[in-house]
């Protein structure tokens, strides 16, 4: 193999999903990063030599991790609004539809002032980022240029990101937070091409209907051809509660389901990512398959809402992509790894009332936060696991992190540091975070 340009070499453990296994260890591993970011080679410690002369580093230049600590693969967020970090943490006790016109729509309707944008889309990718979300999926609003702010902002930080400015245009309960069927389709179509002409390396547009009662149904076909012209990433919400549910069949009384509106515009792709589905039948999980169309599981959302409880054992037996979101702030915390404790929780609760449920594990779940919430969002060609070729996207946690939340008497099996660190760790554990083979936590301050 011909000499690479080496950035840098880690060694030490590592902890990945692969298709074949939920939790891969890698122990004393040499992991290099390339000029470009990207993972040149992971190998054995032990061949240290042969590797540092076969892509030409220096041993001296290689990073030793330490006992406690470990690499794993920066966490997915699925499904986040950007602006409702505003007031997440409160405002949690109404359903859905009620929720959403009391709490949600006016604050949105904010965001067309700039400034006040910039303070709310720094917080919450700095926060993010902090948490170890190195990729995340936005909604912002309907405002297209705090919807571009966000987008610079992420570029800014170092965050891959998805970026969608919403569209709606019918039932609002906000004076002015609406559009036109028109405006929207004009304001998303420059959405998408002055975000691209950005050329940010890790941030692209996704088409954004806020949900199928947001929409008319052409506005909903637009969106679909628009999105299939430009092979763009679709995101939207689905059967999250049951009045809602019941609300689509008034409002689309010659649809199947809920899944068969967005299906008939073309807004369920490879490219698809839908939050919640706790109330989707079968034959609807199998369009999803058929489609290609992800999930995006949002428990601390759900609990929160008290829209539902997904069914993951059964989302993943039908074989539909899934991956974990927040929800902020319908979900208060702006953290994967308390998606990760309320998906547990919430596969436990089916347990409890089907003892034949199958509960997930945690290995399960730690792959939905990584691997899988990257093939949710058709970025695993880019991140998600350690495969070589893959960017750097990763966490590197000390478990037992001075001041930090994990006290270990003993040392750990990284099977055993993993846990305690997905049970019981926050930013205080995550030392530092990697995206695309750059630092991004600690932030260098500029
Ligand atoms: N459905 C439509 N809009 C929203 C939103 O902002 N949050 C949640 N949880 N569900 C929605
Ligand atoms: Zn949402």
């Amino acid at each position: 193999k011909s000499v690479t340009d080496i950035r840098f070499v880690c060694r030490g453990t590592f902890v990945h999903s692969t298709a074949e296994e939920a939790l891969q260890i890698l122990e004393d591993a040499l992991l290099g990063v390339d000029s470009k970011g990207k993972i040149a080679f992971i190998g054995e410690g032990t061949d240290l030599q042969r590797l540092s002369e076969s892509f030409g580093f220096s041993s001296s230049a290689v990073t030793q991790l330490g006992q406690h600590e470990f690499f794993m693969p920066g966490m997915i967020d699925t499904h986040i609004h950007a602006p409702q970090y505003s007031y997440t943490g409160t405002a949690l006790d109404m359903p859905l539809l009620q929720w959403l016109n009391t709490y949600t729509f006016p604050v949105e309707s904010r965001f067309q002032d700039l400034e006040f944008a910039k303070k709310v889309y720094t917080q919450v990718v700095k926060r993010t980022l902090r948490n170890g979300t190195t990729t995340a999926c936005y909604f912002a609003t309907i405002h297209t240029d705090a919807s571009l702010l966000l987008g610079q902002i992420a570029n800014d930080f170092g965050q891959r990101a998805l970026v969608g400015k919403v569209c709606m245009d019918r039932n609002d309960s906000v004076k002015h937070y609406k559009e036109s069927s028109e405006e929207s389709q004009e304001e998303t179509y420059r959405f998408i091409k002055e975000l691209l002409n950005k050329k940010y390396p890790l941030v692209k547009p996704v088409v954004t209907p806020r949900f199928a009662p947001s929409c008319t149904e052409a506005l909903l076909a637009k969106l679909g051809e628009m999105a299939k012209n430009n092979k763009l990433h679709i995101q939207s919400h689905i059967s999250e509660n049951l009045e809602e549910v019941e609300w689509v069949k008034e409002l689309f009384p010659n649809s199947e389901s809920y899944t068969d509106i967005y299906h008939k515009c073309n807004l369920l792709t490879d490219k698809t990512i839908m939050a919640h589905g706790c109330h989707l039948s079968d034959e609807e999980l199998v369009l999803f398959r058929k489609t290609g169309a992800a999930l995006s599981h949002c428990p601390n959302s759900n609990i929160s809402l008290c829209s539902g409880v997904l069914n993951v054992r059964n989302v993943l037996n039908h074989k539909v992509k899934l991956g974990l979101g927040t929800d902020v702030a319908g979900g208060y915390s702006p953290s994967i790894l308390d998606a990760v404790r309320r998906a547990l929780d919430s596969s436990k609760v089916l347990t409890i009332q089907d003892p034949e449920h199958k509960t997930l594990s945690f290995e399960e779940v730690f792959r939905l936060a990584t691997l899988g919430g990257s093939q949710a969002l058709s970025l695993d060609e880019r991140t998600g696991n350690f495969q070589v070729g893959k960017d750097f996207d990763a966490l590197r946690v000390n478990v037992a992190a001075p001041g930090g939340p994990i006290d270990l008497i003993q040392n750990e099996k990284p099977q055993i540091l993993l846990e305690k660190f997905l049970n019981l760790g926050d930013d205080r554990n995550i030392v530092e975070v990697f995206v695309a083979g750059k630092k991004v936590v600690p932030f260098s301050e500029p």
